[in-house]
């Protein structure tokens, strides 16, 4: 079974046909979904979706972008869900995002280590969303999950997102646990330095994707994305890696099983 740990479920662009969607995730082996809060308007629109479908999991938090929207009432929103909702299991999205820059730098950075400490604080992993930020990204996970700190003992500590970076940042990230995030970018053409870090990093330290409704696979590319396209990026990581399909679902399955804490 698949497990895609990043989903927008609750965006406009499933508005009209998100029940029958959803419905059918199942029978085309989609196990679990993660979906993921990015705006302050999906936070509620994540827990509704987690708490109204059983292998639906949710995870709140700001991203970059939508930072600016952070209120002291949205904030309490935010906690009072990682506190006492089983179904959210992770803070997420957070990062920084220097390609759209919609909010600077120093304020990006600030509510980024904001918000992992609340991941830190409850023991929960963080999502992470980094675009031309690989500096400041890798700055503050240094931070705030390196050697010496309270954040490197955590076993579970969460996923570069969408990963896009070099394979010697691969290395670090994983080397600390944490796991890299792989969508439909794994199968465009013209991603070599993504694809290198496919064939080089092992299976333990990978995750399934979709970031859906974007970031849709070949050969539908730029159409809306949903989780029945992951296959076409099992099959890509199956091929860059010489292994079967079998065992890219099996092993990113039980990593994300083990991540996000999820009962049998
Ligand atoms: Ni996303």
């Amino acid at each position: 079974m698949i497990f895609d740990t990043h989903a927008h479920y609750d965006d406009e662009a499933f508005s009209e046909d998100r029940e029958d969607l959803i419905a059918s995730l199942k029978e085309a082996g989609i196990g679990h979904v993660i979906d993921v809060g990015a705006s302050k308007a999906s936070q509620p629109l994540v827990k509704g979706l987690a708490d109204r479908y059983d292998f639906i999991y949710g995870a709140l938090g700001m991203h970059p972008d939508e930072v600016g929207d952070l209120d002291d009432r949205l904030w309490e929103y935010i906690k009072e869900g990682l506190d006492h909702d089983p179904k959210i299991v992770a803070v997420g999205e957070i990062g920084l995002d220097y390609h759209w820059d919609v909010q600077p730098h120093d304020v990006q950075i600030h509510w980024f280590k904001e918000q992992i400490r609340l991941a830190q604080e409850r023991d929960l992993p963080i999502l992470v969303h980094s675009r031309s930020a690989a500096a400041d990204t890798m700055a503050v996970i240094q931070e705030l999950y390196g050697e010496g700190t309270p954040g490197f003992a955590m076993k579970r500590k969460g996923i570069i997102h969408c990963y896009s970076y070099s394979l010697e940042q691969a290395k670090l990230y994983t080397g600390l646990g944490f796991y890299l995030g792989i969508g439909g970018v794994v199968t465009f053409k013209n991603v070599r330095k993504l694809k290198k870090v496919v064939t080089e990093i092992p299976l333990d330290h990978l995750l399934l994707e979709t970031d859906c409704p974007y970031m849709a696979p070949e050969p539908n590319r730029g159409k809306r994305n949903s989780s029945f396209y992951l296959p076409y990026v099992v099959q890509a990581i199956a091929d860059l890696k010489g292994i079967s399909t079998e065992e890219v679902e099996d092993t990113t399955w039980k990593n994300a099983m083990d991540l996000f804490q999820i009962p049998v």
